[in-house]
């Protein structure tokens, strides 16, 4: 292993003395997650991840270290590295590595410190894997095939062994689509090396924290960057699925004339539907102002976009990657580059207009302000957690496959959410429950 800029072998943060504020910050969290604060006190009773050990892959943020008391609390040894170089927020990896968490990010990583540092992670020699995007789980995979590309090389320089003991592992979590889509690419192949859970697609999931966390979250990163006034704006939103649907509804209510681009025939009629414009990028880049890319996918805005923009467009990316936007072919027509607020890139033209890219293309709502609010994400780490919980229980009988959230689970963890709002069910009378059950009525 390589040590460079005060990486060791327990923490590799920023600047440990911010422990303080770090701690602050995660007890704002803390307590706008009571679904976790419920699984906290059970699992302390139950201790459901004695002698597991866990490493995760997620944003660095404050929910994060929330969800690494939880499990810690459950008897997990949990180890945690940064799932994007720009989002982790230092205070609270400071606060993590002084409780003792093996906490190896820092925001501002450099490709090869990220990928390093995720080596650093697989070094704790983890029975399960928490993954943000599966930067994890592809990495373990290229090392147990023999793959060697850069970032495999970085990896390898984080670990303490050649090759950390992959046949331990006995399933793993993943947080979003894109990661998701990445291991159910790997299980096609006929190479996943063990059980993931797909969190992303449970419905207390992707019903609330891909279209209302990062909807809202997203518009707070383009207004803390800018601080632009969205009102009377073409906003236009790339993809209209999950995140994209909840970005698109957020800047119309905040008085913008959103533009929604999407291939797909369902979603796009959707969008109609819905009283959104619908139209290709190379109609919407003449007529944007603000553009917001949420796919999942390569290239989404590329060079012949950008030569049609109006002067002063702004371009943000919520997407997991930061490739939806492509950078190079923006620097390719770039007389200058320059930093002209925080996590605001000008570019210059050659032709004179001006272009502003936030937060590097990477996810705007968590460079450029604190990620999804803690109360969704209450809900999505509480699917995580008892996720991991159910790995734990049951790993003897899961298949090497991508696995749905059990239902039970995902109504569970609706429910707890429910019963901190203090809102009441209605209950079904047996009479209705038979009804529903039989094919014998009719009108
Ligand atoms: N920023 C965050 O905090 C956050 C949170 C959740 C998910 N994500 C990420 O956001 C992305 C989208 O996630 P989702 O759950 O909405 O996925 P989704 O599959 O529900 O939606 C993606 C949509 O993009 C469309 N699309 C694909 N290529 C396109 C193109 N070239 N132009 C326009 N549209 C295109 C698809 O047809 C689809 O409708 C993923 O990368 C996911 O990991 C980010």
């Amino acid at each position: 292993m390589i040590l460079t800029d005060g990486l060791t072998a327990a923490f590799w943060v920023k600047d440990v003395s911010m422990d303080e504020d770090g701690m602050k910050r995660i007890a704002t969290a803390e307590a706008m997650m009571p679904v976790l604060a419920t699984l906290r006190k059970k699992y302390e009773r139950e201790r459901p991840f004695d002698g597991f050990r866990l490493s995760a892959c997620l944003h660095v943020t404050k929910e994060t270290a929330v969800l690494c008391r939880v499990l810690r609390a459950g008897g997990a040894d949990v180890a945690l590295c940064a799932s994007n170089p720009l989002s982790t927020q230092d205070d609270v990896a400071a606060a993590l590595a002084v409780e003792g968490f093996k906490v190896y990010a820092f925001r501002g990583m450099t490709a090869q410190q990220y990928y390093t540092a995720i080596g650093r992670a697989l070094s704790h020699g983890p029975d399960m894997t928490v993954d943000d995007g599966a930067d994890l789980v592809t990495s373990i995979h290229k090392l147990s095939r023999g793959m060697s590309d850069e970032s495999v090389s970085y990896v390898k320089q984080g670990l303490d062994e050649i090759m950390p003991q992959v046949s331990k592992i006995i399933g793993g979590t993943e947080e979003t689509t894109t990661g998701v889509l990445r291991i159910r690419a790997l299980e096609k192949e006929g190479l996943l090396l063990y059980p993931v859970i797909a969190v992303n697609d449970a419905l207390s999931k992707s019903l609330f924290d891909n279209p209302l966390g990062t909807g809202q979250s997203a518009l707070d990163g383009v207004l803390r960057a800018t601080n632009v006034l969205v009102a009377g704006k073409t906003v236009v939103v790339a993809g209209f699925g999950r995140v994209g649907s909840g970005i698109a509804e957020r800047a119309k209510g905040l008085g913008a004339r959103v533009v929604v681009v999407e291939p797909d025939p369902v979603k796009a009629l959707q969008a109609y539907m819905n009283g959104y414009m619908v139209m290709s990028m190379e109609r919407a880049a003449g007529l944007g102002d603000i553009f917001i890319t949420a796919t999942g996918n390569i290239d989404v805005i590329r060079i012949e976009h950008f030569i049609k923009m109006k002067d002063g467009a702004i371009l943000a990316n919520a997407g997991h990657m930061d490739v939806e936007i492509n950078k190079q072919d923006l620097q390719s027509i770039a007389e200058k580059v320059e930093t002209v607020r925080e996590n605001v890139a000008l570019y210059r033209l050659h032709d004179g207009r001006k272009i502003f890219l936030l937060g590097d293309g990477r996810l705007v709502n968590l460079v450029c302000a604190e990620g999804h609010p803690s109360e969704v994400m209450d809900l999505s780490f509480a699917l995580q957690a008892e996720s991991l919980r159910y790995i734990a229980e049951n790993h003897q009988r899961l298949e090497k496959k991508v696995i749905p959230v059990p239902a039970e689970i995902d109504r569970t963890v609706a429910a707890l959410k429910l019963q901190s709002f203090g809102v009441e069910l209605e209950k079904l009378t047996p009479k209705q429950m038979d009804y529903l059950k039989s094919w014998a009525a009719g009108t």
